[in-house]
């Protein structure tokens, strides 16, 4: 009904509203004054944790692309071996795996049929898993050794928004944690990103306040064929992400792909008034990154492709190139898909619209998958 609605025509729309929330309740309660975490439900003792030598995550569809953003946080801030593998390949392919191996489930039902054989077979082997999870008792977290909740509240659209923020910032604190139990070289770094964390939901409340623009460019992109995304480091799963929204919603063909590859054949695809959209890297941190996109947009305009930008604040390199820019708040370089992600779902929602979809329920999905 309307009212469950909140007052939002669809449920997706009120859930992507409702990010900054599910951000700051998904923080709540797990940093103490003196900005350390405390993750005492993550009932693996600090022992197990200081002896894991892998970590291998495992998840589907938007979870499986908080899993590969995850994996540049742990092996950055733990130097842990880090892995991350679609649920439904991952057990079929005889995986190594042994009790010093952490095996991390994210899944917003807790009941992806993939994703709990996946579970299955890593304690088989003797692993530890943890589960991320959104549904209070439901199966994944049951079956596994200790669970880390996500606070997005019920997440009723079938395309995932807010429990994929709240499913990054568990990853990012899992990282973290693993980060400060072990001690690493990144320690000052490991304190000022969870200062940086608490602030990041007002940046997330910023970007939805900006969005009128990315509506209308949706719009005026409703009878287009085909939409490309690119990103490198932390922004390549979100350009998957981005992608796996439009195919979702808007029934488009759409594609991720990482912009160093884009050399290596995608670049054949770029023709003219083709929208292609860049995730850039913050030119902080690790600038050569930066600059590798920048030149990435100057090729593929070149070749006539309709540029739209996201990117920093601040970040006046990319203003020559981009036909569309879409700003984003500076954040922490390894922070910036909880900001990036949300231009993108507001983009596909908005398509979907404009292309008369039904937003809340995409024909031919579910929003929990039950069978293998
Ligand atoms: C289904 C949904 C997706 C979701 C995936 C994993 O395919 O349509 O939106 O990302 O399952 O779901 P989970 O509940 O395990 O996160």
């Amino acid at each position: 009904s309307a009212a469950e609605k909140g007052g939002y025509d669809y449920f997706m729309l009120k859930e992507i509203a409702e990010q900054p929330k599910a951000v700051a309740d998904t923080l709540l309660g797990r940093i103490d004054a003196n900005g350390r975490l405390t993750l005492d439900e993550v009932r693996i003792p600090d022992a197990v944790l200081r002896e894991t030598d892998k970590i291998v995550i495992v998840a589907c569809g938007t979870a499986f692309h908080a899993g590969m953003i995850a994996k540049y946080a742990i092996e950055h801030w733990t130097r842990i071996p880090c892995e991350v593998e679609l649920a439904s390949e991952f057990r079929y392919r005889d995986p190594i795996l042994n009790p010093r191996t952490l095996v991390v489930a994210i899944s917003q039902s807790g009941e992806t049929m993939d994703t709990l054989m996946a579970l299955r077979h890593a304690r088989e082997q003797g692993s530890k898993v943890l589960a991320i999870c959104n549904t209070n008792g439901s199966t994944i977290p049951r079956e596994s050794d200790a669970v880390l909740y996500t606070h997005a509240g019920p997440e009723v659209a079938v395309a995932s928004t807010k429990a994929f923020l709240t499913q990054l910032v568990a990853c990012y604190l899992v990282a973290l944690y693993l980060g400060q139990v072990r001690g690493t070289k990144w320690g000052d770094e490991i304190t000022s990103v969870i200062q940086e964390l608490a602030d990041i939901s007002r940046q997330v409340d910023q970007v939805l306040e900006t969005m009128e623009p990315v509506r209308e460019l949706a719009r005026s992109l409703k009878d287009k064929n085909t939409v490309l995304f690119l990103g490198r480091h932390v922004g390549y799963p979100v350009a998957l992400e981005g992608a796996l929204k439009l195919k979702e919603l808007a029934y488009m063909h759409a594609e991720g792909f990482a912009a160093g590859e884009l050399k290596h054949g995608p670049i054949a695809l770029i023709e003219d008034d083709l929208p292609v959209v860049v995730v850039v890297p913050s030119p902080r941190g690790r600038s050569v990154l930066h600059d590798k996109i920048v030149s990435n947009i100057q090729e593929i305009r070149a070749r006539g492709a309709r540029t739209i930008v996201i990117a920093e604040e601040g970040d006046e390199a990319v203003v020559p190139y981009a036909d569309h820019l879409i700003r984003i708040p500076a954040t922490p370089v390894l922070l910036q898909p909880l900001v990036s992600t949300v231009p993108l779902q507001v983009f596909a929602c908005e398509l979907a619209t404009a292309r008369g979809n039904e937003v809340d329920q995409p024909r031919n999905l579910a929003k929990s998958v039950t069978v293998e």
